[in-house]
């Protein structure tokens, strides 16, 4: 492809996000990068150095003043890799906290602009192609029913202990609800996103799909 664009791929938790956006970037030889994982490196963070997760001026702070590289599946924040302390069910309801406070929001959203602004990027999360990128070149919004998606997450390998699938439904549920009611930047759709309802595809079958979308707009 001649041009380097920006790809935007939105859709709520256990959708395949992140093995989609890999996937894409690894075939277009982009970077990819998890706007999740900022969230949860602030949250990961504010826990560690005792910020109270309803204090949003000192979470608003702490996002600013963190360097946070959340590309290439690493996770690092001030150098230091995070990795899978990050991915537990504690940092799942921490980040999902922290991701409606708008001083946060406002620190990350400004630091992805600036790692995505040069095009040839596939950057993931909830809020890429209504908040960060609106004129991102590829706009891609993945569903998936929510008995599918915790079937998923119960499957994740990279998660550690196998957890009680009725358990990871009900607080998927609840982030869910958080994430599509805060007033910053809800979940939602971008007007003009390919919407893609994944429930019965293939993870191939959505990276070729994704991909082809791709090709036509470069
Ligand atoms: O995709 P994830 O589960 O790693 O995201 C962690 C939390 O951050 C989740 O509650 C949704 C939120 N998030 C967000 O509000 N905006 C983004 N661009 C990415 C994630």
């Amino acid at each position: 492809m001649e041009k380097f664009l920006i790809i935007a791929i939105d859709g709520p938790s256990g959708v395949g996000k992140g093995t989609v956006a890999r996937a894409v970037a690894a075939a277009l030889g982009y970077r990819h990068v998890d706007t999740g994982a900022m969230y949860r490196a602030v949250a990961w963070r504010a826990l560690k150095d005792g910020v109270a997760l309803g204090d949003e001026p000192a979470l608003g702070a702490l996002a600013a003043r963190l360097d946070i590289d959340a590309s290439e599946g690493s996770v690092k924040v001030n150098g230091v890799e995070v990795g899978g302390e990050i991915r537990t069910p504690e940092m799942d309801a921490a980040a999902s906290r922290v991701a409606r406070v708008a001083g946060v929001r406002a620190a990350l959203v400004a630091l992805q602009r600036r790692v995505g602004a040069a095009g040839g990027v596939v950057m993931e999360g909830r809020d890429i192609g209504t908040v960060v990128f609106p004129a991102a070149d590829v706009k891609i919004y993945l569903d998936a029913s929510a008995e599918e998606r915790a079937r998923r997450r119960v499957h994740d390998a990279g998660r550690g202990e196998p957890r009680d699938p009725e358990r990871v439904a009900s607080e998927m549920a609840a982030r869910d609800r958080s994430d599509r009611t805060r007033d910053v930047a809800p979940l939602a759709a971008a007007a003009d996103a390919h919407l893609i309802d994944t429930t019965a595809l293939s993870i191939q079958q959505v990276v070729d799909r994704v991909l082809a979308i791709a090709r036509a707009a470069a």
